[in-house]
């Protein structure tokens, strides 16, 4: 029974996808002998936690033989927007919390836990606890690292081939992988593309998912070395363009953006993703979403700064074309290995998951 109630949380938290970042997505589900009586989810950063949503749509203030299930462990700390909620928790007298995974946020950590438990309150830990973490894969990343979740995604061709010679590249893929695709834009803070992408397909970048209207984009970045930005292309000229950024070295010029839309790097070989990821941090940006081509996937793979890889392989063969990554590896023991691997059939085509433990 604990395994379905965790469940309507983690649809619930979905709710709050592309919203709440960077925190967490959590949903909360009050109940009673078998019943829910009421549901909250976090909607928004800044915005009421789950709990707190949930015993604002049940204000009863007496929940004496209630389960409270929850899929991250109730919040303790002061220092954030919103008040903590284990105290809320133990003032409505709540019999037992449920609880998918604990809160690695340092200021949490266990101690949401502790102060239910000290208010004589049952806690019961771990349940569906990988699916909780797959569900919110990019702040635990964050948490445990300190570093921005990357997710490099491509829509390839059986043999790896992303675009012909010629740079004709729409579609490889079928309508349904590109819907997902969608999906995996509004789950990350910021879209990135090489300016190649940008002068070739002139992309809109934005997330668009039927029945879903969305209060934010997520950023779009636009990579260059040259500075040759086309202007009048749609991330320049959208309703979303103050939300575009261009990154590039400190002496190229970009005359048409205001000085704040362009993140200037001290160099750009090596490549510095430390000073780019404390920039991007600065600005609230803490996952990426790689949207290509085979340059931009390169840079970052072989650097070991992808996290994830999110591959749509169309059942067709290119022959000649670009290749989705372009690299040379000394020998067969070097290959690049995923683990936690996904392999699923979307629409005509399947789609490939896995993630690197750098
Ligand atoms: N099927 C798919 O999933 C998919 C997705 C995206 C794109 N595509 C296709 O891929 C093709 C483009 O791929 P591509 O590999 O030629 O280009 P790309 O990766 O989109 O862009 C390459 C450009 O990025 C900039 N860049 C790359 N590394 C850099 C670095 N270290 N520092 C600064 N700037 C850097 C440079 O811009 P400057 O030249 O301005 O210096 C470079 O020319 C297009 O035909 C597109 O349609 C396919």
């Amino acid at each position: 029974m604990h395994e379905v109630f965790m469940r309507r949380c983690f649809e619930l938290a979905l709710q709050g996808a592309g919203m709440v970042s960077p925190n967490p997505m959590v949903g909360a589900v009050l109940v009673r002998e078998g019943k829910i009586l009421a549901e909250g989810f976090h909607a928004k950063h800044g915005g009421p936690h789950a709990e707190a949503a949930l015993f604002h749509n049940y204000p009863d203030t007496d929940l004496s033989g209630c389960d409270l299930y929850i899929n991250l462990e109730p919040c303790s700390h002061t220092k954030k927007l919103t008040p903590p909620c284990a105290p809320e928790i133990i003032a409505r007298r709540v019999s037992r919390v449920i609880i998918s995974n604990i809160d690695p946020n340092p200021q949490v950590a266990g101690n949401g836990i502790k102060m239910l438990e000290a208010a004589g309150i049952q806690v019961i830990t771990g349940v569906l606890s990988d699916e909780g973490e797959k569900l919110n894969e990019i702040f635990f990343h964050r948490m445990r690292t300190g570093l921005p979740f990357i997710t490099l995604k491509a829509a390839s061709t059986l043999d790896g081939k992303i675009a012909l010679n010629n740079g004709e590249s729409k579609w490889i893929t079928s309508q349904e992988s590109r819907l997902d695709a969608h999906y995996g834009r509004l789950l990350h803070d910021a879209v990135m593309i090489g300016a190649e992408t940008l002068r070739r397909d002139n992309p809109a970048l934005t997330v668009r998912l039927p029945h879903k209207t969305l209060e934010r984009q997520p950023y779009r970045l636009i990579l260059t070395a040259s500075g040759k930005i086309p202007k009048d292309v749609q991330v320049f000229t959208d309703e979303h363009r103050h939300r575009t950024f261009v990154i590039t070295h400190e002496e190229t010029r970009i005359d048409f953006l205001p000085p704040q839309q362009v993140i200037r790097l001290s160099t750009l070989r090596p490549f510095p993703f430390e000073e780019l990821y404390q920039k991007l941090s600065q600005l609230g940006i803490h996952s990426l979403w790689l949207e290509g081509g085979s340059n931009l996937h390169t840079l970052f793979l072989a650097h070991k700064q992808v996290s994830k890889v999110q591959i749509y392989l169309a059942p067709k063969i290119m022959g000649q074309g670009i290749n989705i990554f372009d690299f040379k590896l000394p020998d067969i023991a070097s290959l690049i290995e995923f683990q936690n691997t996904e392999v699923t059939t979307i629409g005509s085509d399947i789609k490939v998951t896995g993630k690197f433990h750098h």
